[in-house]
Protein backbone atom coordinates (compact mmCIF):
# COMPACT_ATOMS: atom_id res chain seq x y z
CA UNK A 1 0.00 0.00 0.00
CA UNK A 2 2.91 2.92 0.87
CA UNK A 3 4.49 1.44 -2.22
CA UNK A 4 1.63 2.16 -4.31
CA UNK A 5 1.39 5.73 -2.59
CA UNK A 6 4.62 6.55 -3.10
CA UNK A 7 4.58 5.48 -6.89
CA UNK A 8 1.35 7.62 -6.89
CA UNK A 9 2.75 10.77 -5.75
CA UNK A 10 5.73 10.34 -7.96
CA UNK A 11 3.75 9.94 -10.91
CA UNK A 12 2.00 13.29 -9.99
CA UNK A 13 4.71 15.52 -9.09
CA UNK A 14 7.11 14.27 -11.51
CA UNK A 15 7.45 15.65 -15.48
CA UNK A 16 6.53 13.57 -18.25
CA UNK A 17 9.89 12.94 -19.61
CA UNK A 18 11.23 11.94 -16.35
CA UNK A 19 8.04 9.41 -16.15
CA UNK A 20 8.89 8.05 -19.37
CA UNK A 21 12.83 7.89 -18.63
CA UNK A 22 11.65 5.80 -15.58
CA UNK A 23 9.87 3.02 -17.65
CA UNK A 24 13.08 3.07 -19.54
CA UNK A 25 11.16 4.78 -22.64
CA UNK A 26 14.49 7.25 -24.16
CA UNK A 27 13.40 10.66 -24.67
CA UNK A 28 15.17 14.05 -25.63
CA UNK A 29 13.57 16.82 -24.18
CA UNK A 30 14.13 19.14 -20.97
CA UNK A 31 12.01 19.44 -17.53
CA UNK A 32 10.88 22.40 -16.47
CA UNK A 33 10.63 22.36 -13.00
CA UNK A 34 9.44 25.67 -12.44
CA UNK A 35 6.28 25.45 -13.07
CA UNK A 36 6.03 27.98 -15.50
CA UNK A 37 5.42 25.65 -18.76
CA UNK A 38 3.21 23.47 -17.35
CA UNK A 39 1.69 23.56 -21.18
CA UNK A 40 4.69 21.90 -23.13
CA UNK A 41 5.08 24.90 -25.32
CA UNK A 42 1.42 24.77 -26.30
CA UNK A 43 -0.11 28.42 -26.60
CA UNK A 44 -3.05 28.80 -23.70
CA UNK A 45 -6.90 27.89 -24.54
CA UNK A 46 -8.14 31.41 -24.87
CA UNK A 47 -11.46 32.56 -22.74
CA UNK A 48 -14.77 32.13 -24.68
CA UNK A 49 -16.11 35.27 -25.73
CA UNK A 50 -19.15 36.35 -26.91
CA UNK A 51 -22.42 36.58 -24.99
CA UNK A 52 -22.70 33.87 -23.60
CA UNK A 53 -24.34 34.91 -20.13
CA UNK A 54 -22.80 32.03 -18.03
CA UNK A 55 -18.91 33.25 -18.83
CA UNK A 56 -18.63 35.31 -15.62
CA UNK A 57 -21.17 33.34 -13.89
CA UNK A 58 -23.52 36.37 -13.96
CA UNK A 59 -27.10 36.74 -15.16
CA UNK A 60 -27.80 39.53 -18.05
CA UNK A 61 -31.05 40.77 -17.61
CA UNK A 62 -32.93 42.51 -20.46
CA UNK A 63 -35.25 45.09 -20.25
CA UNK A 64 -37.96 45.82 -23.37
CA UNK A 65 -40.42 48.27 -23.61
CA UNK A 66 -43.43 46.56 -24.52
CA UNK A 67 -44.73 49.80 -26.07
CA UNK A 68 -42.02 50.07 -28.84
CA UNK A 69 -43.46 49.22 -31.94
CA UNK A 70 -42.23 46.08 -32.93
CA UNK A 71 -43.25 44.67 -29.52
CA UNK A 72 -46.73 45.68 -29.53
CA UNK A 73 -47.52 42.31 -31.20
CA UNK A 74 -47.02 40.77 -28.49
CA UNK A 75 -50.19 42.11 -26.66
CA UNK A 76 -52.17 39.44 -28.40
CA UNK A 77 -51.88 35.78 -27.15
CA UNK A 78 -49.86 33.67 -29.71
CA UNK A 79 -48.17 37.34 -31.02
CA UNK A 80 -44.17 36.50 -31.23
CA UNK A 81 -41.41 38.47 -32.20
CA UNK A 82 -37.80 37.61 -33.58
CA UNK A 83 -36.01 39.97 -31.43
CA UNK A 84 -32.48 39.34 -33.30
CA UNK A 85 -30.37 42.48 -31.44
CA UNK A 86 -30.81 40.02 -28.49
CA UNK A 87 -31.50 36.68 -29.87
CA UNK A 88 -34.46 35.77 -28.69
CA UNK A 89 -37.41 34.60 -29.54
CA UNK A 90 -40.63 36.36 -27.77
CA UNK A 91 -44.07 34.69 -27.46
CA UNK A 92 -46.87 36.02 -25.55
CA UNK A 93 -48.88 32.67 -23.87
CA UNK A 94 -51.43 34.62 -21.96
CA UNK A 95 -52.22 37.95 -20.12
CA UNK A 96 -49.66 37.39 -17.71
CA UNK A 97 -46.78 35.26 -19.54
CA UNK A 98 -44.33 36.20 -22.05
CA UNK A 99 -42.41 33.35 -22.97
CA UNK A 100 -38.50 34.32 -24.33
CA UNK A 101 -36.39 31.94 -25.96
CA UNK A 102 -33.03 32.11 -27.37
CA UNK A 103 -33.55 32.38 -31.20
CA UNK A 104 -30.96 29.62 -32.03
CA UNK A 105 -32.16 26.61 -33.83
CA UNK A 106 -30.98 23.50 -31.85
CA UNK A 107 -30.05 22.18 -35.38
CA UNK A 108 -27.60 24.10 -36.39
CA UNK A 109 -27.72 27.34 -35.07
CA UNK A 110 -29.80 29.40 -37.44
CA UNK A 111 -31.68 32.49 -35.89
CA UNK A 112 -33.34 33.81 -38.56
CA UNK A 113 -35.73 31.37 -40.61
CA UNK A 114 -38.44 31.45 -37.46
CA UNK A 115 -42.32 31.17 -38.46
CA UNK A 116 -44.90 30.37 -36.08
CA UNK A 117 -48.47 28.51 -35.75
CA UNK A 118 -50.42 26.78 -33.46
CA UNK A 119 -47.91 26.41 -30.95
CA UNK A 120 -45.04 25.34 -32.73
CA UNK A 121 -41.94 27.68 -33.74
CA UNK A 122 -41.20 25.96 -37.18
CA UNK A 123 -37.00 26.95 -38.05
CA UNK A 124 -37.14 27.14 -42.20
CA UNK A 125 -33.30 26.30 -42.81
CA UNK A 126 -34.44 22.09 -42.33
CA UNK A 127 -38.19 22.49 -41.34
CA UNK A 128 -37.21 21.12 -37.35
CA UNK A 129 -40.07 22.14 -35.14
CA UNK A 130 -40.38 23.08 -31.30
CA UNK A 131 -43.32 23.51 -29.11
CA UNK A 132 -43.73 26.95 -27.16
CA UNK A 133 -43.31 24.90 -23.78
CA UNK A 134 -39.48 25.24 -21.92
CA UNK A 135 -39.00 21.76 -22.67
CA UNK A 136 -40.14 21.81 -26.07
CA UNK A 137 -36.35 22.28 -27.48
CA UNK A 138 -35.44 25.73 -27.45
CA UNK A 139 -33.61 27.56 -24.70
CA UNK A 140 -35.99 28.77 -22.42
CA UNK A 141 -35.16 32.08 -20.16
CA UNK A 142 -37.23 33.39 -16.97
CA UNK A 143 -39.31 36.52 -17.48
CA UNK A 144 -41.31 38.48 -15.75
CA UNK A 145 -44.02 41.39 -16.76
CA UNK A 146 -44.48 44.57 -14.65
CA UNK A 147 -46.67 47.23 -16.15
CA UNK A 148 -45.65 47.79 -20.06
CA UNK A 149 -42.20 46.45 -19.07
CA UNK A 150 -40.72 42.71 -20.02
CA UNK A 151 -37.92 41.60 -18.30
CA UNK A 152 -35.51 38.43 -19.32
CA UNK A 153 -33.04 37.08 -17.35
CA UNK A 154 -30.48 35.46 -19.28
CA UNK A 155 -29.02 32.97 -16.60
S1 LIG B 1 -30.91 24.97 -38.61
FE1 LIG B 1 -32.96 24.94 -37.97
S2 LIG B 1 -33.73 23.09 -38.76
FE2 LIG B 1 -31.66 23.08 -39.33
Amino acid sequence: METKNNRRAFLKTACAPIVFAAFGIPLLEACSSDGSDDNYGMEPTPEPSGQNPSTDGQDRVITIDLTQDMFTVLNDIGGWVNYTAENLLLLRIDAETIRAFDNACPHQGNRDGWSFADGVFTCSYHGNTYNQNCDGGLMCHSTAISGNTLTVTLG
